[in-house]
């Protein structure tokens, strides 16, 4: 129950600070956590998709676990509710550039990238909408010119590949550690499926689900624009 008010506080600090206009959370901010815990992000690419979204929000909801959608620009005013709702459902919203563009170099940031960055400022209001770059590629020498810090991940299912629920489930229960970025794409239902499995058997192990964001404060790293972080650990 402490832990779970400590969770709750510091989620509190960092959406005040954010609204607040993005000033530094103190570095010390994830001392008050107590050692020795394991946390864990589970992040969703491509969407948001009617159907899916929404299932998962719900499960997610009901489980007390958060995650973070990377988002596709093009789709999101379509599902601005479902948008709103990840926000106010404590999860982490980022960029997922507006058309799934991989991005080589200063054009794709002005299209892909800034557009994006409109849409979510238009609906949410200001403020630091992470980046995770198609395929995980960026042109050489781009990473720099990104204002946001950059997410990849440690785990990966192959969720699209096979679109096997139980395979995916046991792909990342098999790789999984405290602090792994897991990537799944919240437009199948079976990676939905697969994630609220491994939600239910991780939590029995006495892992919790926190955001990208909180996965880095947690570990006493301080998020840099232009920098790409893969686990909790950077
Ligand atoms: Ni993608």
């Amino acid at each position: 129950m402490v832990k779970k008010i400590v969770l709750i506080f510091i989620a509190a600090v960092l959406i005040a600070l954010w609204l607040g206009g993005g000033e530094a959370v103190p570095v010390d901010s994830g001392a008050e956590i107590p050692a020795g815990e394991k946390y864990v992000a589970l992040t969703f690419d491509d969407g948001p998709r009617r159907g899916t979204t929404d299932r998962l929000l719900d499960g997610l909801k009901e489980r007390n676990a958060r995650a973070t959608f990377f988002l596709i620009g093009r789709q999101i005013e379509e599902h601005a509710d479902l948008v709103v709702r990840m926000l106010e459902e404590g999860h982490q919203i980022g960029n997922h550039t507006w058309n799934h563009q991989k991005l080589e170099g200063k054009e794709d940031l002005e299209c892909e990238v800034r557009l994006t960055e409109n849409a979510l400022e238009k609906l949410l209001g200001g403020g630091s909408y992470w980046l995770r770059p198609p395929y995980g590629y960026m042109g050489e020498g781009t990473e720099a010119s990104f204002g946001v810090p950059l997410v990849k991940w440690s785990v990966d299912p192959r969720d699209w590949e096979s679109r096997d629920a139980e395979k995916v489930t046991q792909a990342i229960l098999g790789a999984v550690k405290p602090n792994s970025i897991i990537l799944l794409h919240d437009i199948y239902p079976t990676s939905v499926d697969a994630a609220l499995r491994v939600v239910d058997r991780l939590q029995e192990e006495g892992y919790w689900f926190v955001t990208v964001e909180e996965l880095l404060w947690l570990n006493g790293v301080k998020p840099e624009a232009g920098k790409m972080y893969r686990t909790g650990g950077g």
